[in-house]
């Protein structure tokens, strides 16, 4: 066989890279279904508040309009009180459970929008990243009137949104959010939350329900267990009884725990948007406020460090104690940055055998938990699994932080996973096999972003 002649190789890997982006804008058009793009055809049939935001960064690559649009969607559904719900319903689909009749927001809360149907809870604080990434898409076009208009009434819905989570969520404090339920820090069945849960007790009156996921996913095996999913359909329960008021929830609610990686979203999400005010001119005091919620944010991180393992821990609200896991929470301090030296001594480890670098992995991206932690399990969403969208979240940071060799790394090994085939939802990481749903947005979505800065 003749071998490849150097010239032929850039060649075939412009090729190759146009494949990828064209496969990728292929699925995020086929989830559009006006308005907003679903998460994923048949399992997540709705609008995931994290999901639209890394959503929105891979549309600013390639229809800016379209990525404004999916924020805007998002954001028209934002509670009163600051709330960014963790889903926003579409009328279109009943696939999904639980939907609106189960959380019945627009009827207990007093905070919720009548229209649309929204969840009762929320997930990490990532949008303003995205609006970063659609301004430099913007500007990078020229700009328009459209991008002025777009940040005029983006931006106070983010201040208020990281407010609510300032005075709601840390109201003593600390710089670290606490969380109801597992579902908002999008990891939702991570050893991480696995003591909490133990303590958790399902009442005897907790309504019946049948779940829909695992008609999708073929194999069970890969999504949480029935006795998880009665834990998060009480602490949904437990809301409702509360009509979704913050004070109640706090003072009732049997899930309260400090989550770190959520902490670390939001501080360089404030750090994100106090860019973009001071660049925009938006008043002074607002933008002083968001620098003001980084530092908070960054520092409650940093507090939780372990001093033996240098990882982050959450915290047990209901019983003051740290938990230490072996997850891709622990490295939340490469999220928000602000000390380097510690920064380096962390990539260390997360490049190391025993995280990305496992000689066994088909390529360097992060596990959602340690191989080697007894927690592991290869196939099981956030036990184990890579997902894309993390490792693009790290990617991000990284190049912000002043590592950005180590986010082009992360980048090309990202793109060698899903040049290989489909848009998984996450990976089994020996084999590189996709898991979960199919044609999964936000991983279509981070390739494109991935293919477009690197
Ligand atoms: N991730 C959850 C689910 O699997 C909801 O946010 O349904």
């Amino acid at each position: 066989m003749t071998p490849p002649t150097a010239g032929a190789r850039p060649g075939r890997n412009r090729l190759r890279r146009e494949a990828v982006a064209a496969r990728a804008a292929y699925v995020l058009r086929s989830n559009d279904v006006g308005t907003m793009t679903t998460a994923a055809p048949l399992l997540y049939p709705h609008m995931w508040s994290w999901d639209a935001a890394f959503i929105a960064v891979g549309l600013a690559s390639v229809a800016v309009e379209r990525a404004m649009l999916e924020l805007d969607t998002l954001l028209s559904a934002q509670w009163t009180n600051g709330m960014v719900p963790h889903i926003v319903f579409s009328p279109e689909s009943d696939s999904y459970f639980p939907g609106p009749e189960r959380w019945e927001c627009s009827r207990l809360a007093a905070a919720a929008p009548e229209m649309p149907e929204t969840s009762g809870i929320c997930q990490p604080p990532v949008h303003a990243l995205a609006l970063l990434r659609i301004l430099e898409a913007s500007e990078a076009q020229g700009g328009d009137a459209g991008q002025a208009a777009f940040l005029d009434r983006t931006w106070p819905r983010l201040v208020s949104w990281h407010r609510w989570l300032a005075t709601a969520r840390d109201p003593e404090g600390v710089g670290r959010v606490t969380i109801h339920h597992g579902w908002e820090s999008g990891m939702d069945n991570s050893p991480r939350w696995d003591g909490p849960y133990a303590r958790i007790e399902v009442r005897a009156d907790l309504p019946p329900y049948a779940r829909k996921d695992t008609a999708f996913v073929l194999d069970p095996g890969e999504r949480p267990t029935d006795e998880e999913y009665d834990r998060y359909l009480w602490l949904v329960e437990e809301m409702r009884r509360a009509r979704y008021d913050d004070a109640q929830v706090r003072a009732s609610a049997s899930f309260a725990v400090e989550d770190v990686f959520f902490s670390a979203v939001l501080a360089v999400a404030c750090e994100a948007l106090a860019d973009v005010g001071a660049h925009s001119g938006m008043p002074a005091a607002e933008v002083d406020e968001q620098r003001a919620l980084a530092e908070r944010f960054r520092r409650g991180v940093w507090q939780s460090v372990h001093p033996d393992t240098g990882l982050a821990r959450d915290r047990d609200v209901r019983t003051g104690e740290w938990l230490s896991t072996d997850t891709i929470a622990g490295f939340a301090p490469l999220l928000c940055g602000g000390d380097p030296a510690a920064e380096r001594r962390l990539l260390d480890v997360f490049e190391s055998p025993e995280w990305c670098g496992h000689p066994d992995f088909q390529v360097a991206l992060p596990p959602s938990t340690a191989p080697g932690s007894p927690d592991f399990r290869a196939r099981q969403y956030w036990r184990g699994p890579q997902w894309p969208v993390i490792a693009w979240l790290f990617s991000w940071a990284f190049h912000r932080h002043g590592w950005a060799a180590h986010g082009d790394r992360l980048a090309a090994e990202g793109l060698e996973l899903l040049a290989r085939g489909e848009f998984g939802e996450y990976y089994e990481p020996f084999a590189g096999e996709p898991l979960g749903s199919s044609h999964q947005s936000w991983t279509a979505a981070v390739a494109l972003d991935w293919l477009n800065h690197s």
